[in-house]
């Protein structure tokens, strides 16, 4: 008798405190700033709170009552509780009762799960993209490939009209939190805000849900780990040993001899071998560069026929994962499957639409440039392989 109401409190607390999927969307978002944390009245949004409450039933206190580890600056932090199990080296490599486990690999040979982090960027030089995600875009259309890209609630908050975008070409839009700042440092309710904010405004941009997180500076531990996959998550990282971090980020020297010796670094990748997910950004114009480079190389070797021994794919592609909380991956497509734990609210919110860049303006010059790539670089054959779908080589 008393067991029996003690379960049925136990499902009664779980069920009122069930995630929405899709998320409330808050009344103001954060500041679009990343040096700060978001703290104060903005941990109190309803779309925080519902998720925190969310998060205290699913997960263990023990886990809940790690430490936060000492912020010192950027991926400088001293990890109080558990540095064996805490940071992007110490790999979680098997799902456990308590979270699911990083991800560092894709699952088939040769498939390079290609990522571009912190983004969306925008540079505009006399009219046409340049060095920012719209130009490393149209390489990847060039190419036919899909890429994965973790962006911060900041940047596309910046940019919503490059994010949808992204995610209308058909690539993967994934969360990289909102400030950016390593998650281990961060209280519990710091974090849950950091993950939900970014949901609600990629949510509000795209009408979709990710389904993959990637930390910044790879940083986690097992409290966070929990917490992310209390909230519909898996966890990226990026090949270690062997390493697959491009290291295009930090560079003392942003000089043409730098841009070289990571641009070598990607080449040397270009073998057979095991599937392997790898770290770029797009964040600046720096890194973009980079990218660029490397896609036009790959599409010097498509044009000319040349073969390439790895196939490059997308995170949700290489792990065999939708893209999306609903099931989806492309645009438009249907669901594939549906293993969330969490559940789709009665009431679903009309996507926002963003008030702060002209949509019509900017998205007919993404187009124009768009087109313009594809026609002078792939010529009439490619064109014709890809409106058909066939893409030798690739
Ligand atoms: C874009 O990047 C390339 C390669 O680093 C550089 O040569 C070029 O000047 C950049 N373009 C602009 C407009 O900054
Ligand atoms: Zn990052």
């Amino acid at each position: 008798m008393v067991r029996t109401a003690a379960i049925a409190a136990l499902l009664i607390g779980a069920a009122s405190a069930q995630i929405q999927i899709p998320p409330p969307i808050p009344t103001r978002w954060p500041e679009n700033t990343q040096l700060v944390f978001i703290t104060g009245s903005y941990l109190q949004e309803k779309l925080v709170q519902d998720a925190w409450k969310h998060v205290q039933t699913v997960v263990r206190p023990e886990l809940l009552a790690i430490k936060p580890s000492t912020y010192k600056q950027f991926a400088d932090i001293t990890y109080n509780d558990n540095p064996q199990t805490s940071g992007y080296k110490a790999r979680r490599l098997q799902d456990t009762a308590d979270f699911k486990a990083d991800v560092y690999t894709c699952k088939g040979q040769n498939d390079w799960g290609l990522t571009y982090d912190d983004g969306p960027s925008n540079v505009i030089v006399g009219g046409q993209h340049v060095n920012d995600t719209s130009a490393i875009l149209q390489r990847l259309d060039s190419l036919g490939v899909k890429a994965t890209f973790f962006v911060c609630g900041t940047a596309a908050l910046s940019q919503p009209e490059i994010l949808k975008a992204t995610y209308q070409a058909g690539h993967e839009i994934a969360s990289h939190t909102w400030t950016h700042h390593p998650i281990t440092t961060l209280t519990n309710e710091q974090l849950v805000a950091e993950v939900k904010y970014t949901e609600a405004l990629i949510y509000s941009l795209t009408g979709k849900v990710p389904n993959q997180f990637r930390p910044p500076y790879g940083d986690i531990d097992d409290r966070c780990r929990a917490i992310l996959t209390a909230l519909g998550y898996t966890t990226i990282i990026w090949g270690y040993q062997p390493h697959r971090d491009s290291l295009d980020a930090g560079q003392p020297a942003q000089n043409p001899a730098t841009a070289k010796q990571v641009v070598d670094t990607i080449r040397s990748w270009f073998t057979p071998q095991p599937g392997f997910i790898s770290l770029q950004h797009d964040i600046q114009q720096f890194t973009a560069s980079i990218a660029i480079t490397v896609l036009d190389y790959l599409v010097g070797l498509k044009n000319n026929n040349q073969p390439f021994p790895l196939n490059i794919k997308t995170v949700g592609q290489c792990i065999e994962a939708p893209y999306y909380r609903d099931g989806t991956s492309a645009p438009g497509s249907t669901p594939v499957s549906t293993t969330t734990t969490t559940t789709v609210a009665p009431t679903t919110t009309a996507p926002v639409p963003s008030a702060t860049v002209n949509p019509d303006s900017k998205q007919a010059e993404d187009k124009k440039n768009a087109a313009n790539v594809l026609g002078t670089s792939l010529g009439l054959a490619g064109v014709i392989a890809l409106l058909a779908g066939v893409l030798p080589l690739w």
